[in-house]
């Protein structure tokens, strides 16, 4: 498995685990971060003086500021590398203009999801791509197999700092240290840019996974003094903007993306569920279906799915009172005798109250629909709802 990591790592005293830790861990521990074993790292899940639910409304009115370094970022060029993407994913690169980026997926030959991905296209044969922290050895090991049938394709993996800057003042905090205007760049689009205190080049993407405006920004961090910059640069803009800034742990990044009604791998998406199945039928353009069923991986079953409409369940939203259903909660019919569906992650919403969760269910199964969700042995009502739960705010064209 390749792990070439710059990144420190240290056992973890209350598990006794090896966990890697990123290059903004010192600021973590600094601002009162709770750490936690999240996909091989150590990782805050909330800070000190700020509940689940005030960092999430912080997020909603302000800036959060999130550590996605552990997420693992690929560079992928060569004559064959637009050839080599569309196998493993259904994305159209002809369709991306330079600059900008999707969310793809990688599949394997049942169509079955590898993994989520985002795409970034910086040339006809240079692109950068960015996966999930939790899939990255079999997402290595499962490109590195796909690559033996191409002969010019490079494909490199690196890590640095990956910091989100998320929330309706993003921009606003962010133009203090470019001169670039950040007006001009739109929800997806990305551009290399100096950001005043930090000496390298930063690679920055309008994008996000709370469904606010926001900012992607990867920042070179091999060496320990680039290390120094990144979190130098993620202290000062807690520091300089208190009233507006604060780090936000991953509890609330669930929360956020999951009113939101964004997949999270491994919960929504798995191996055992095609694109098709997860709703996400949007990702595979009419280009790429009409090439039939050598287009990509998993070609031939997600293209019958289309055409047949043979899908039986569909990724849908529930909301809730009383105790929040759970990842693997069954779903039952009004009767609470026939299983319909299961639910794939919940929490309380900060934004609407109540609880929120995604799930999937019988295609059958109406919005606004009356079903009922078995918590811990109890049946508790629930109703069938339309995903996004809170609509998002990207800054688009
Ligand atoms: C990745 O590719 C970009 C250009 O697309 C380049 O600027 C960057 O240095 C590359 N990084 C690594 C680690 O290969
Ligand atoms: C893409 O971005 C790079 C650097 O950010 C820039 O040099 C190049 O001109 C851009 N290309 C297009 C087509 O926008
Ligand atoms: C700043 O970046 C340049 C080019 O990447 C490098 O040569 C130089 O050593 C860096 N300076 C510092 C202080 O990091």
């Amino acid at each position: 498995m390749l792990r070439t990591t710059q990144f420190i790592q240290k056992r973890l005293a209350s598990t006794g685990k090896d966990l890697l830790r990123t290059p903004l861990y010192q600021a973590h521990i600094d601002h009162g971060g709770k750490m936690v074993e999240y996909a091989g790292f150590e990782m805050p899940v909330l800070y000190k003086d700020q509940s689940h639910i005030e960092s999430h409304k912080w997020v909603r009115s302000n800036v959060g500021l999130f550590d996605v370094s552990h997420m693992l970022q690929h560079n992928i060029s060569g004559s064959e590398s637009k050839l080599f993407l569309q196998k493993v994913t259904p994305i159209d690169l002809d369709l991306l203009a330079i600059n900008s980026s999707s969310l793809s997926v990688l599949l394997n030959k049942d169509g079955g999801v590898i993994d989520d991905c985002i795409i970034t296209k910086h040339g006809e044969n240079a692109y950068y791509m960015v996966t999930n922290a939790g899939c990255r050895a079999k997402d290595v090991d499962f490109l590195k197999k796909e690559l033996l049938q191409f002969l010019d394709v490079k494909h490199n993996t690196f890590e640095g700092t990956l910091l989100a800057i998320q929330g309706p003042k993003a921009q606003d905090l962010l133009q203090k240290f470019t001169n670039e205007d950040l007006g001009k760049i739109y929800f997806g689009q990305t551009k290399f840019l100096k950001l005043s205190p930090i000496n390298a080049t930063v690679h920055l993407a309008r994008s996000g996974y709370t469904g606010e405006d926001g900012f992607e920004l990867s920042i070179p961090s091999t060496s320990e003094v680039e290390q120094q910059e990144a979190l130098s640069f993620f202290n000062t803009l807690i520091a300089e903007y208190p009233e507006i800034v604060k780090p936000i742990g991953l509890a609330a990044r669930d929360s956020l993306r999951l009113e939101a009604g964004m997949c999270l791998y491994g919960h929504e998406l798995t191996e055992d569920l095609t694109p098709v199945d997860a709703s996400l039928t949007w990702l595979i353009p009419k280009t790429r279906r009409e090439l039939g069923e050598q287009s990509f991986n998993g070609a031939a079953k997600i293209l019958s799915q289309i055409k047949d409409k043979s899908t039986t369940k569909r990724r849908i939203g529930i909301t809730s009172k009383g105790p929040s259903p759970r990842d693997g909660n069954k779903i039952f019919a009004e009767d609470g005798k026939t299983e319909v569906g299961y639910v794939t992650s919940g929490s309380p919403s900060p934004t609407l109250g109540g609880n929120i969760a995604q799930a999937y269910i019988d295609k059958k199964a109406k919005i606004g629909s009356n079903v009922k969700v078995d918590i811990r042995g109890k049946l508790r009502d629930a109703v069938v709802t339309k995903l996004p739960f809170v609509e998002s705010k990207f800054y688009k064209q």
